[in-house]
């Protein structure tokens, strides 16, 4: 049997992952200490479930005994509470990463999949490809993208086999909706359900590339199982939709009743991904489109 580990596997994107490998009738592995500040967490119980710390290292070591790969979400996920909070951010985020790492090099897995993201391209012009040079403009970007450095340090000198994957703005089912810092569609919808006006930062005018989460999820499967020329080993993959759209005509498809709060610090205008790459090299596209999941969803 394929044995797979997660970590952040009971977190928003994980947990839609973990179902997946367990669809598809994989041992899993799950981690998560539950340090987002999600209103709910989804433990599968068909997993192998820990409650524990990526940062102690002593915690997780002996969870990566014969495991073939190893998927890695665990993180602090969002910019505002990083900004807030640097020093946990870079704990998490780089040395949860580089234990991630090291236990995954101590047992030969076959490949690490890590979750990055497109905020390391800041203030670039749109659209983003994964040649551009990186523009971090928070502690949450510059953390995720010393982390990937890790992983390809250790595809090129301990020929450990990683992926780096960059998504730009997941959504889906069991996106956080508690807070400001919960993506932006969750609270929107969640806004709607409470009757209450759409809140949107700045003139919403913002570009985001938008990507479903299940099409994430299959990226990572594609990413992990895909037989690949070593090549590709650290290397970064887009994950997105090639299509970006406004928060403000996103707020007009859920509720055309909303007020403007003022704009927040530290994040770009427009995000795109150019996604030229994965498509060739690995045969991922996405399928599902923003506006059929919304009117399922929001109405
Ligand atoms: N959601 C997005 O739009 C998006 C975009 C780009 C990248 N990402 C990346 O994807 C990954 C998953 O994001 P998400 O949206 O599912 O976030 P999430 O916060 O819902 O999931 C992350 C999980 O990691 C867990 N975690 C945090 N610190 C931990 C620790 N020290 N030990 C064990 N578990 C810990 C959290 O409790 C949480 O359940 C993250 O690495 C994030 O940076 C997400």
């Amino acid at each position: 049997m394929i044995k797979s580990l997660v970590t952040g596997g009971a977190g928003f994107i994980g947990s839609h992952l973990v179902d997946r490998l367990i669809n598809l009738g994989h041992e899993v592995i799950c981690i998560d200490n539950e340090f987002a500040n999600n209103e709910l967490f989804y433990w599968n119980d068909k997993a192998k479930n820990f409650k524990a710390d990526i940062t102690i290292y002593d915690e997780i070591k002996y969870l990566f005994k014969s495991v073939d790969y190893v998927f890695h979400l665990a993180a602090e996920s969002r910019i505002v509470p990083a900004i807030k909070n640097p020093l946990k951010a870079f704990e998490i985020n780089i040395m949860g990463t580089s234990n991630v790492l090291n236990c995954s090099r101590e047992n030969n897995i076959k490949r690490l999949i890590y979750s990055s993201t497109s905020s390391g391209y800041g203030l670039n012009n749109i659209p983003n490809i994964e040649t551009q040079s990186e523009d971090c403009l928070n502690p949450y970007s510059v953390s995720k993208i010393a982390a990937e450095k890790i992983c390809k340090m250790y595809s090129d000198l301990y020929s450990l086999p990683t992926i780096i994957l960059r998504y730009f703005n997941v959504y889906g089912e069991r996106a956080p909706t508690k807070g400001q810092y919960a993506p932006v569609i969750g609270i929107f919808l969640r806004q709607k359900n409470e009757g209450q006006k759409l809140t949107i930062f700045g003139d919403g005018e913002q570009m985001r590339d938008f990507v479903y989460v299940g099409d994430v999820v299959e990226a990572n499967i594609i990413a992990a199982t895909k037989e690949l020329d070593r090549k590709f080993f650290g290397q970064i993959f887009n994950v997105g939709s090639g299509e970006n759209i406004s928060i403000k005509k996103i707020a007009k498809m859920i509720k055309d009743d909303f007020e403007y709060l003022p704009e927040r610090q530290a994040e770009s205008k427009a995000t795109l991904a150019d996604i030229r790459k994965i498509q060739q090299a690995l045969g991922w596209h996405p399928k599902m489109e923003i506006k059929n999941w919304i009117s399922k969803y929001a109405n």
